[in-house]
């Protein structure tokens, strides 16, 4: 197994490229399976969780070409409508394929993620919207099994805002009989580059990126090319390891339009940050504040987030507390900041942080892909080495962290 092996103590300097964004990058994919031409996607990020999508939809007979961060996907035809468990289970993010299957093939059977380390994570309000749109959808053995001969449009309002809940039912609403209304929509940038991109497929869609989203049905969608959004989770943990070491980082090919929150964050912690069209860049010469976070859907503070500042707040001056409101078990960190000397207590869904001056190396272990971006930013700091276990989690969601942070000057290595 794959672990990194961090040398604390290196101030980060200098320029780092964004990578394209996985949650926008999953979803796109999946859209392909909504036409019979070609869909071209550039900026597609070099991820583990990528090539599972890819080997998930050359499973169901598509035709799947990668060129460097350039893919062309094809589903003219189909060889079969199953998302197997063996794939699904490794990826949540798979169920986005039941939208899409169902509307332009008239069924699909998915498997069930099941829970993961994070939680229990259902999929009842993708199951909700498509059975609102008239499909016909049971639980057999471990799979969802849909079928439908046309969807048609309907008004959904889902119980929460769910991200790729939106997204499934925003892809299923494109080839619908009607107009379909989704409200309590997720406002994410992902979903709004989703949503771009099938406009430039030739769907129907009004309001993304609002809570109330419409999509005027279409017989067919076309082939398109598309870039895929910068990645603001990449990028932000960037800006908060620049933070932590003291150091002066720039992000480029960054969207700074889709992190005003954690940009607010860094300045509250005392970081300057300057943003242009395209990079975002932040820098600090003391050590940053405490500064206390609540998790929300966008454009609030995003989940995707809450380890990293944890990892700040393990060395900020002063108290923070961190507030979960997502996900019922994401703090699966704190006990790994602990074994490197962090000061957390936890009370329900808030941790309440108390920086120390210092931390010091250990061995940790990853339990999840932004968890694992936490250990390796605290490992950063720590005082001697430490060795961060299992970073299969980090690189399903980034590519080439280490190599990008070795070039910024950290003493960072993978080792075998
Ligand atoms: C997406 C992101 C993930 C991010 C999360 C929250 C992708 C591929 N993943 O995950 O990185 O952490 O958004 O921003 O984009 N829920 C239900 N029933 C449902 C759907 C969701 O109860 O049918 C609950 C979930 O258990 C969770 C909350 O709603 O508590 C939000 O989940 P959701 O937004 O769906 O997360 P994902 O789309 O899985």
């Amino acid at each position: 197994m794959q672990k990194l092996k961090v040398t604390g103590g290196a101030r980060l300097v200098g320029e780092v490229r964004a990578s394209g964004a996985k949650n926008a990058a999953l979803p796109i994919l999946a859209a392909s399976l909504l036409t019979a031409d070609d869909l071209i996607l550039d900026n597609v990020p070099l991820l583990s969780d990528i090539r599972t999508m890819g080997s998930l939809l050359q499973g169901l007979g598509m035709r799947v070409e990668r060129d460097g961060e350039t893919m062309v996907l094809n589903a003219k035809s189909l060889l079969t409508t199953e998302a197997p468990y063996d794939l699904v289970k490794t990826m949540r993010a798979s169920i986005v394929t039941l939208g899409p299957m169902l509307a332009r093939f008239g069924e699909a059977r998915v498997s069930l993620p099941g829970g993961c380390a994070i939680g229990a994570r259902p999929v009842d309000q993708h199951i909700k919207g498509l059975q609102a749109m008239g499909a016909e959808i049971t639980i057999e053995h471990g799979y969802v099994v849909a079928k439908a001969k046309r969807l048609k449009g309907a008004r959904v309002v889902t119980d929460m805002v769910t991200v790729t809940g939106t997204e499934n039912l925003l892809m299923a609403a494109t080839l619908a009989e009607g107009t379909t209304i989704l409200e309590n929509a997720a406002r994410e940038p992902e979903v709004v580059d989703l949503a771009n991109c099938l406009n430039a497929m030739g769907a129907k869609i009004r309001g993304a990126g609002t809570p109330v989203i419409e999509i005027e049905g279409v017989d067919a969608l076309h082939g398109a090319r598309h870039h895929v959004l910068p990645d603001r989770i990449e990028t932000g943990s960037f800006l908060v390891a620049a933070l932590m070491t003291q150091g002066d980082v720039t992000v480029t090919n960054a969207d700074p339009g889709s992190q005003d929150i954690v940009l607010d964050k860094l300045r509250e912690a005392g970081g300057k940050i300057e943003v242009g069209e395209d990079w975002i860049r932040a820098s600090i010469d003391h050590r940053p504040k405490a500064v206390s976070v609540r998790t929300v859907p966008h454009p609030g503070f995003p989940t995707d987030m809450q380890a990293q500042f944890m990892a700040m707040d393990c060395i900020a001056e002063g108290t923070a507390r961190i507030t979960e409101t997502i996900f019922e078990n994401r703090f699966m960190h704190v006990p790994e900041l602990q074994r490197l000397g962090a000061d957390i207590a936890i009370d329900g869904h808030t941790a309440v942080v108390t920086g120390v001056k210092e931390l010091s190396g250990a061995t940790v272990m990853a339990t999840d892909l932004r968890a694992s971006a936490s250990l390796v930013m605290a490992a950063l700091v720590a005082n001697g080495e430490s060795i961060v276990d299992r970073i299969y989690h980090l690189d399903r969601g980034y590519d080439h962290m280490e190599k990008k942070l070795a070039a910024l000057g950290a003493q960072i290595e993978r080792i075998s």
